[in-house]
Protein backbone atom coordinates (compact mmCIF):
# COMPACT_ATOMS: atom_id res chain seq x y z
CA UNK A 1 0.00 0.00 0.00
CA UNK A 2 1.40 3.40 -1.07
CA UNK A 3 0.76 6.43 0.54
CA UNK A 4 1.00 9.71 -1.64
CA UNK A 5 0.87 13.58 -0.48
CA UNK A 6 -0.23 15.46 -3.81
CA UNK A 7 -2.88 15.76 -6.26
CA UNK A 8 -0.41 14.93 -9.17
CA UNK A 9 0.38 11.58 -7.79
CA UNK A 10 -2.80 10.24 -6.50
CA UNK A 11 -4.24 11.30 -10.28
CA UNK A 12 -1.25 9.30 -11.79
CA UNK A 13 -1.90 6.39 -9.75
CA UNK A 14 -5.94 6.35 -9.73
CA UNK A 15 -5.39 6.69 -13.86
CA UNK A 16 -2.97 3.96 -13.75
CA UNK A 17 -5.27 1.60 -12.28
CA UNK A 18 -8.64 2.77 -14.57
CA UNK A 19 -6.54 1.92 -17.77
CA UNK A 20 -5.59 -1.77 -16.37
CA UNK A 21 -9.72 -1.60 -16.33
CA UNK A 22 -10.30 -1.93 -12.55
CA UNK A 23 -12.97 -0.52 -10.98
CA UNK A 24 -12.14 2.80 -8.06
CA UNK A 25 -13.71 2.91 -4.32
CA UNK A 26 -13.00 5.73 -2.68
CA UNK A 27 -13.38 6.47 1.17
CA UNK A 28 -13.29 9.76 2.58
CA UNK A 29 -11.94 10.12 5.76
CA UNK A 30 -10.52 12.64 8.68
CA UNK A 31 -8.22 9.90 10.24
CA UNK A 32 -7.68 8.14 13.66
CA UNK A 33 -9.09 5.07 11.91
CA UNK A 34 -11.37 2.83 13.83
CA UNK A 35 -13.40 0.14 13.03
CA UNK A 36 -16.42 1.81 11.52
CA UNK A 37 -13.71 3.35 8.88
CA UNK A 38 -12.62 -0.16 8.10
CA UNK A 39 -15.74 -1.56 7.38
CA UNK A 40 -16.16 1.16 4.85
CA UNK A 41 -12.61 0.31 3.47
CA UNK A 42 -13.90 -3.51 3.35
CA UNK A 43 -16.82 -2.49 1.63
CA UNK A 44 -15.08 -0.73 -0.91
CA UNK A 45 -12.45 -3.82 -1.62
CA UNK A 46 -15.66 -6.27 -1.81
CA UNK A 47 -16.78 -4.07 -4.65
CA UNK A 48 -14.16 -2.78 -6.31
CA UNK A 49 -10.73 -3.72 -7.62
CA UNK A 50 -8.51 -0.55 -6.36
CA UNK A 51 -9.46 1.35 -2.98
CA UNK A 52 -8.57 4.76 -1.98
CA UNK A 53 -8.52 5.70 1.20
CA UNK A 54 -8.11 9.85 1.70
CA UNK A 55 -7.04 10.82 5.56
CA UNK A 56 -7.41 15.15 5.54
CA UNK A 57 -8.25 16.86 8.29
CA UNK A 58 -10.32 19.43 6.40
CA UNK A 59 -9.89 23.13 8.33
CA UNK A 60 -12.92 24.52 6.19
CA UNK A 61 -15.43 22.07 7.75
CA UNK A 62 -14.09 22.87 11.72
CA UNK A 63 -15.94 26.56 13.41
CA UNK A 64 -14.35 28.93 15.50
CA UNK A 65 -13.43 27.53 18.52
CA UNK A 66 -14.10 23.86 17.33
CA UNK A 67 -10.90 21.21 17.95
CA UNK A 68 -9.29 21.68 14.43
CA UNK A 69 -6.01 21.45 15.84
CA UNK A 70 -6.88 19.00 18.51
CA UNK A 71 -8.55 16.91 16.25
CA UNK A 72 -6.38 13.35 16.95
CA UNK A 73 -4.09 12.29 14.11
CA UNK A 74 -2.07 9.20 13.87
CA UNK A 75 -1.14 8.40 10.18
CA UNK A 76 1.30 5.35 11.10
CA UNK A 77 -1.66 3.86 12.76
CA UNK A 78 -3.98 4.75 10.32
CA UNK A 79 -2.06 2.90 7.40
CA UNK A 80 -2.10 -0.42 9.36
CA UNK A 81 -5.75 0.08 9.63
CA UNK A 82 -6.33 1.03 6.02
CA UNK A 83 -4.14 -1.52 4.50
CA UNK A 84 -5.38 -4.46 6.58
CA UNK A 85 -8.69 -3.47 5.49
CA UNK A 86 -7.84 -3.53 1.68
CA UNK A 87 -6.84 0.05 1.15
CA UNK A 88 -4.26 0.26 -2.07
CA UNK A 89 -3.30 3.70 -1.61
CA UNK A 90 -3.19 6.82 1.13
CA UNK A 91 -4.28 10.03 0.09
CA UNK A 92 -2.70 12.25 2.68
CA UNK A 93 -2.68 16.15 1.61
CA UNK A 94 -1.34 18.82 3.23
CA UNK A 95 -3.68 21.76 3.80
CA UNK A 96 -1.76 23.64 1.65
CA UNK A 97 -2.18 21.64 -1.10
CA UNK A 98 -6.27 21.19 -0.72
CA UNK A 99 -6.62 24.95 -0.32
CA UNK A 100 -3.27 26.96 -1.59
CA UNK A 101 -2.83 30.50 -1.51
CA UNK A 102 -5.87 32.58 -2.81
CA UNK A 103 -8.05 29.45 -2.58
CA UNK A 104 -11.59 30.96 -3.81
CA UNK A 105 -14.50 28.21 -4.54
CA UNK A 106 -16.86 26.63 -2.09
CA UNK A 107 -19.94 24.47 -2.70
CA UNK A 108 -22.74 24.97 -1.13
CA UNK A 109 -25.95 22.61 -0.57
CA UNK A 110 -28.72 25.00 0.73
CA UNK A 111 -32.02 24.07 2.47
CA UNK A 112 -30.55 20.30 4.07
CA UNK A 113 -27.54 22.10 5.41
CA UNK A 114 -29.53 24.47 7.94
CA UNK A 115 -31.05 21.81 10.19
CA UNK A 116 -29.58 19.47 12.37
CA UNK A 117 -25.99 19.59 13.10
CA UNK A 118 -25.70 22.51 10.01
CA UNK A 119 -27.99 24.72 12.82
CA UNK A 120 -25.41 24.19 15.38
CA UNK A 121 -22.40 24.05 13.29
CA UNK A 122 -22.84 26.92 11.26
CA UNK A 123 -20.75 26.51 7.54
CA UNK A 124 -19.36 23.20 8.50
CA UNK A 125 -21.52 21.02 5.83
CA UNK A 126 -20.15 24.16 3.53
CA UNK A 127 -17.00 22.72 4.46
CA UNK A 128 -17.84 18.98 3.77
CA UNK A 129 -19.21 19.16 0.21
CA UNK A 130 -16.08 21.60 -0.73
CA UNK A 131 -13.58 19.09 0.44
CA UNK A 132 -15.89 15.87 -1.19
CA UNK A 133 -16.21 18.11 -4.28
CA UNK A 134 -12.11 18.70 -4.61
CA UNK A 135 -11.43 14.61 -3.63
CA UNK A 136 -14.06 13.57 -6.63
CA UNK A 137 -12.60 15.40 -8.93
CA UNK A 138 -8.97 14.42 -7.86
CA UNK A 139 -9.77 10.56 -7.51
CA UNK A 140 -12.40 9.55 -10.05
CA UNK A 141 -13.83 6.86 -8.28
CA UNK A 142 -16.79 5.05 -9.09
CA UNK A 143 -18.09 4.40 -6.00
CA UNK A 144 -17.88 6.27 -2.79
CA UNK A 145 -18.28 4.84 0.81
CA UNK A 146 -19.83 6.63 3.11
CA UNK A 147 -21.03 5.79 7.36
CA UNK A 148 -24.36 6.39 8.22
CA UNK A 149 -23.29 7.51 11.37
CA UNK A 150 -23.53 10.91 9.81
CA UNK A 151 -26.73 10.58 8.38
CA UNK A 152 -27.23 14.50 7.73
CA UNK A 153 -23.12 14.14 5.82
CA UNK A 154 -24.70 10.86 3.49
CA UNK A 155 -28.15 13.35 2.98
CA UNK A 156 -26.32 16.23 1.71
CA UNK A 157 -23.66 14.42 -0.42
CA UNK A 158 -26.37 12.25 -2.06
CA UNK A 159 -28.15 16.00 -2.73
CA UNK A 160 -24.84 17.67 -4.02
CA UNK A 161 -23.67 14.54 -6.86
CA UNK A 162 -27.88 15.12 -7.79
CA UNK A 163 -27.95 18.42 -8.10
CA UNK A 164 -24.22 18.54 -10.00
CA UNK A 165 -24.55 15.44 -11.63
CA UNK A 166 -21.64 14.04 -10.66
CA UNK A 167 -21.14 11.24 -12.31
CA UNK A 168 -20.46 8.86 -9.12
CA UNK A 169 -22.07 5.91 -7.38
CA UNK A 170 -22.72 6.73 -3.05
CA UNK A 171 -22.71 3.75 -1.30
CA UNK A 172 -23.91 4.49 2.18
CA UNK A 173 -23.38 1.86 4.70
CA UNK A 174 -24.52 0.70 8.38
CA UNK A 175 -23.61 2.28 12.34
CA UNK A 176 -20.48 0.81 13.30
CA UNK A 177 -20.87 0.18 17.27
CA UNK A 178 -18.92 -0.69 20.71
CA UNK A 179 -20.28 -3.68 22.15
CA UNK A 180 -22.56 -1.82 24.49
CA UNK A 181 -23.72 -0.08 21.49
CA UNK A 182 -21.96 3.19 21.55
CA UNK A 183 -20.93 4.27 18.23
CA UNK A 184 -17.68 4.30 17.43
CA UNK A 185 -16.25 8.00 16.73
CA UNK A 186 -12.25 9.41 16.44
CA UNK A 187 -13.89 12.11 19.23
CA UNK A 188 -14.89 9.29 21.42
CA UNK A 189 -11.14 9.57 22.64
CA UNK A 190 -11.76 12.70 23.96
CA UNK A 191 -14.27 10.57 27.03
CA UNK A 192 -12.72 10.14 30.37
CA UNK A 193 -14.02 6.72 31.97
CA UNK A 194 -17.01 8.42 33.44
CA UNK A 195 -17.91 10.41 30.10
CA UNK A 196 -17.94 7.19 28.42
CA UNK A 197 -20.01 5.86 30.70
CA UNK A 198 -22.89 8.82 30.42
CA UNK A 199 -22.24 8.18 26.31
CA UNK A 200 -24.19 5.53 26.40
CA UNK A 201 -27.40 7.33 27.23
CA UNK A 202 -27.72 8.36 23.11
CA UNK A 203 -27.54 4.60 21.73
CA UNK A 204 -29.52 3.31 24.38
CA UNK A 205 -32.31 6.31 24.49
CA UNK A 206 -32.49 4.86 20.01
CA UNK A 207 -32.56 1.39 21.08
CA UNK A 208 -35.51 2.30 23.43
CA UNK A 209 -37.18 4.78 21.01
CA UNK A 210 -36.99 1.87 18.48
CA UNK A 211 -38.51 -0.83 20.81
CA UNK A 212 -41.11 1.79 21.25
CA UNK A 213 -42.18 2.13 17.89
CA UNK A 214 -41.94 -1.39 17.55
CA UNK A 215 -44.94 -1.93 20.31
CA UNK A 216 -46.76 0.74 18.14
CA UNK A 217 -45.81 4.37 18.92
CA UNK A 218 -46.22 6.30 15.81
CA UNK A 219 -46.35 9.75 17.41
CA UNK A 220 -42.81 11.59 16.84
CA UNK A 221 -43.81 14.76 19.14
CA UNK A 222 -44.28 12.03 21.78
CA UNK A 223 -41.61 9.87 21.31
CA UNK A 224 -39.03 12.60 20.25
CA UNK A 225 -40.08 14.25 23.83
CA UNK A 226 -39.60 10.55 25.37
CA UNK A 227 -36.31 11.03 23.85
CA UNK A 228 -35.36 14.40 25.51
CA UNK A 229 -36.68 13.21 29.18
CA UNK A 230 -34.68 10.27 28.91
CA UNK A 231 -30.89 11.95 28.05
CA UNK A 232 -31.59 14.50 30.55
CA UNK A 233 -31.83 11.61 33.26
CA UNK A 234 -28.07 11.57 32.46
CA UNK A 235 -26.19 14.21 34.45
CA UNK A 236 -23.43 14.59 32.20
CA UNK A 237 -25.44 14.79 29.22
CA UNK A 238 -26.76 18.26 27.28
CA UNK A 239 -28.60 17.95 24.25
CA UNK A 240 -28.02 20.37 21.22
CA UNK A 241 -30.84 18.67 19.42
CA UNK A 242 -32.99 15.63 19.16
CA UNK A 243 -35.12 15.28 15.33
CA UNK A 244 -37.61 12.74 14.15
CA UNK A 245 -37.57 13.96 10.21
CA UNK A 246 -38.04 11.83 7.02
CA UNK A 247 -34.23 10.42 5.88
CA UNK A 248 -34.31 11.75 2.65
CA UNK A 249 -35.66 15.42 2.99
CA UNK A 250 -34.82 15.95 6.63
CA UNK A 251 -38.00 17.52 6.77
CA UNK A 252 -39.46 17.17 10.38
CA UNK A 253 -42.64 14.66 10.68
CA UNK A 254 -45.43 14.35 13.16
CA UNK A 255 -46.12 10.65 12.11
CA UNK A 256 -43.75 8.15 12.47
CA UNK A 257 -44.21 6.61 8.78
CA UNK A 258 -42.11 5.73 5.95
CA UNK A 259 -38.52 6.27 6.03
CA UNK A 260 -37.89 7.89 9.33
CA UNK A 261 -34.47 8.72 10.81
CA UNK A 262 -34.17 10.06 14.28
CA UNK A 263 -30.92 11.65 15.06
CA UNK A 264 -29.46 13.06 18.10
CA UNK A 265 -26.25 15.46 19.20
CA UNK A 266 -25.23 15.22 22.71
CA UNK A 267 -22.56 16.78 24.50
CA UNK A 268 -20.97 14.31 27.12
CA UNK A 269 -19.00 17.52 29.13
CA UNK A 270 -17.29 18.82 26.74
CA UNK A 271 -17.06 16.62 23.64
CA UNK A 272 -20.04 16.68 20.98
CA UNK A 273 -21.72 13.16 20.33
CA UNK A 274 -24.22 12.25 17.57
CA UNK A 275 -26.14 9.25 16.78
CA UNK A 276 -29.02 7.83 15.01
CA UNK A 277 -31.36 5.53 14.06
CA UNK A 278 -33.21 5.26 10.39
CA UNK A 279 -36.16 2.70 9.85
CA UNK A 280 -38.43 2.37 7.84
CA UNK A 281 -42.00 1.70 9.38
P1 LIG B 1 -14.71 11.01 9.43
O1 LIG B 1 -15.43 11.53 10.61
O2 LIG B 1 -13.29 10.54 9.57
O3 LIG B 1 -15.56 9.83 8.83
C1 LIG B 1 -15.19 9.22 7.62
C2 LIG B 1 -16.31 8.28 7.21
O4 LIG B 1 -16.42 7.23 8.19
C3 LIG B 1 -17.67 8.99 7.14
O5 LIG B 1 -18.39 8.54 6.01
C4 LIG B 1 -18.33 8.53 8.44
O6 LIG B 1 -19.74 8.52 8.39
C5 LIG B 1 -17.77 7.12 8.56
N1 LIG B 1 -17.90 6.64 9.96
C6 LIG B 1 -17.46 7.24 11.09
N2 LIG B 1 -17.81 6.52 12.19
C7 LIG B 1 -18.51 5.46 11.73
C8 LIG B 1 -19.17 4.35 12.38
N3 LIG B 1 -19.17 4.21 13.70
N4 LIG B 1 -19.79 3.44 11.59
C9 LIG B 1 -19.79 3.58 10.24
N5 LIG B 1 -19.19 4.60 9.58
C10 LIG B 1 -18.56 5.52 10.31
O7 LIG B 1 -16.95 12.26 7.87
C11 LIG B 1 -15.83 12.73 7.74
O8 LIG B 1 -14.70 12.14 8.28
C12 LIG B 1 -15.57 14.01 6.96
O9 LIG B 1 -16.66 14.87 7.09
C13 LIG B 1 -15.25 13.77 5.45
C14 LIG B 1 -16.42 13.10 4.72
C15 LIG B 1 -13.99 12.90 5.31
C16 LIG B 1 -14.98 15.13 4.76
O10 LIG B 1 -13.92 15.78 5.37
Amino acid sequence: MKIVETVKQIREEVARARKEGKKVGFVPTMGYLHEGHASLIQRAKAENEFVVVSIFVNPTQFGVGEDFETYPRDLERDSEIAEQAGANIIFHPTVGEMYPLGYRTYVDVEGITSKLCGASRPGHFRGVTTIVSKLFHMVKADRAYFGQKDAQQVAVIQQMVRDLNMDIEIVPCPIVREADGLAMSSRNTYLNPSERQAALILSQSLFEAQGMIDHGEHDAGKLGFWIKENIQTEPLAKIDYVEIVDAVTLEEIEEIKGDVLIALAVRIGKTRLIDNIRLEV
